[in-house]
């Protein structure tokens, strides 16, 4: 009994976990993807676009220190591949960038010439789901007696909300592992 139930919770955490941790994202998949693409194929824009990229989520790029560098550069200067005016530069050779909002991160190589020859990336950074929504959002009857007394275990059923977290955002899994709270 107590076996199953703490298996139950687990899972659930598991679910909490996926939905919320940041990822460490390493750029291209390999170690030495920051450098001119050999191809239009094998361009970095391509594999951005493949990736799902949350707030809170770190890219990783990986070149040689002193060989290269990592320019993070407005549109305009991504477009012309002008590399006098970056918003921030990187030459560690590690360079780890935290995607602290949504929207579009613009990269380029800060060797002359490298950006021109297709060395450069845009990130779309996604918001999480339902985060910024407020709590009392996702209950259609919130009515502070049901939510609170144990009685919340009998109308709202696990199996129910494991449903909802898997379709719903961030919201609706806090709301599974509570209700497993009460019920476990
Ligand atoms: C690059 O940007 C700077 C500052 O905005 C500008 O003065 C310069 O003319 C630009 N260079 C090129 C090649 O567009």
């Amino acid at each position: 009994m107590a076996g199953s139930s703490s298996c139950s919770l687990l899972v659930l955490f598991v679910l909490f976990g996926c939905a919320f941790a940041a990822k460490d994202i390493l750029l291209g998949g390999k170690t030495d993807a920051w450098k001119v693409p050999s191809s239009e194929s094998d361009s970095l824009n391509k594999w951005a676009s493949s990736v799902r990229f949350q707030v809170g989520d770190h890219l990783i790029l990986k070149y040689e220190a002193g060989k290269d560098s990592v320019l993070q550069v407005s549109k305009e200067d991504y477009d012309s591949c002008n590399i006098s005016k970056p918003i921030k530069h990187y030459n560690d050779g590690n360079t780890k960038v935290r995607f602290d909002h949504s929207g579009p991160y613009y990269y380029i190589s800060g060797e002359k010439g490298h950006c021109e020859k297709g060395q450069k990336l845009t990130v779309v950074v996604m918001s999480l789901k339902g985060g910024s929504r407020p709590i009392v959002a996702f209950s259609p009857s919130p009515s502070p007696a049901e939510v609170e007394g144990p009685a919340a275990s009998v109308v709202a059923p696990a199996p129910t909300s494991g449903a909802a977290v898997l379709q719903g955002g961030g919201v609706f899994v806090a709301v599974g592992v509570f209700v497993a709270m009460w019920l476990f």
